[in-house]
């Protein structure tokens, strides 16, 4: 499989630090220091199916390819506009297309595991053109009084189309094996079942920080460990990895780990925050717009989250 175009949507208004200190007890200081993130987008009027078919619309044109080329739209959200129709089915309704069109949850590192569907689906001949489309709207899970929470995420889409190719090279998926609901999850409440023993409301955002941190570390080092017992790649031969952009200090604890130069791991969480699985794809895409990332570069892509999921993607940039 290889990636022919690729694509972003983002919202129109950007939200500073000092903007959120006016209704929240944070400060720019804090959260510079502990994330890395400056600014963050969010939806005021857009809709995540808006986002979405602009990245959709953006990866098709650099492909070179229209709506009725494409076979199948993956989707990957915890966001989508409607529980039904799926985001993807909307973004098939507003850019024309006539093909198959699903969601898939695999929470930040629902990018990873669309690569691997879209690469199966390839690899058996099913499908020949495949439009993913990562694209989240984290200001309407997140609680806007909890400074825990809501100043680390932001909305944003990216979208990129796979069709048959050599570029890549390893994919590999995981989820934690020892529960993990309690140290990140949003819940779904039980609507208005007169049945239900207790009543809940659906809720925000829930995260432990410390406790993710901990998990992240540590799987972010097992996934580029077992990458190199695989493929016998090391992280020397890496151009650059693009992991995703939870907080800044977990991509200084990896490259110090790996004793790698920060050239190597390109950040812009100082601009967009947390974008769930939207990160990893919107940093591949804006590296390839503006040249860092360039033709015969080899690219480890590394995104965790909830779940707790993990998934790393090794790819090589065709000319
Ligand atoms: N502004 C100011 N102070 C804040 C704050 C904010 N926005 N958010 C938390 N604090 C306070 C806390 O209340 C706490 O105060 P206390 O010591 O008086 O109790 C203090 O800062 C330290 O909080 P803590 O949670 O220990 O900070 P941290 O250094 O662990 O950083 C995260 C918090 C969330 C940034 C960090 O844990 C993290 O990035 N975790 C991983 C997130 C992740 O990878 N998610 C991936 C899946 S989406």
């Amino acid at each position: 499989m290889k990636i022919i175009g690729l694509g972003k949507g983002i919202p129109k208004e950007c939200v500073t630090n000092d903007q959120l200190s006016e209704f929240l007890d944070t400060n720019d200081e804090w959260i510079v220091s502990r994330t890395g993130i400056k600014t963050r987008y969010v939806c005021v009027g857009e809709t995540l199916t808006d986002l979405s078919a602009t990245a959709a619309t953006d990866a098709l044109n650099k492909a070179n390819l229209s709506a009725k080329d494409i076979d199948l739209i993956i989707c990957t959200t915890i966001c989508g506009d409607y529980c039904t129709p799926s985001l993807a089915c909307c973004i098939a309704e507003r850019i024309n297309a006539r093909c198959p069109a699903f969601d898939i949850n695999a929470a930040c590192t629902g990018f990873i595991y669309a690569l691997e569907l879209a690469d199966g689906f390839i690899r058996v001949g099913k499908y020949k053109n495949i439009l993913i489309v990562s694209a989240e709207k984290m200001s309407a899970k997140v609680d806007w009084n909890d400074r825990n929470t809501c100043v680390l995420f932001g909305d944003g889409a990216a979208a990129c189309v796979v069709t048959e190719g050599e570029s890549v090279k390893y994919i590999n998926l995981s989820s934690s094996a020892t529960p993990n609901t309690e140290v990140l999850n949003m819940p779904n409440g039980t609507g208005n079942s007169p049945f239900a023993a207790e009543k809940k409301q659906n809720e925000y955002l829930n995260m432990q920080g410390q406790k993710v941190f901990k998990f992240v570390v540590n799987i972010v080092e097992a996934e580029l460990k077992l990458m190199t017992e695989r493929t016998g790649i090391t992280p020397e031969q890496i151009d650059r990895f693009l992991l995703h952009q939870a907080n800044k200090r977990i991509i200084d604890y990896t490259l110090a780990r790996l004793k790698q130069p920060a050239e190597k791991f390109p950040c812009n969480i100082e601009r967009y925050g947390n974008l769930s699985s939207a990160s990893v794809p919107l940093l591949l895409t804006e590296m390839t717009e503006t040249g860092q990332v360039k033709a015969g570069d080899t690219l480890l892509l590394c995104a965790f989250g909830g779940g707790l999921t993990a998934g790393t993607c090794v790819m090589t940039i065709d000319s």
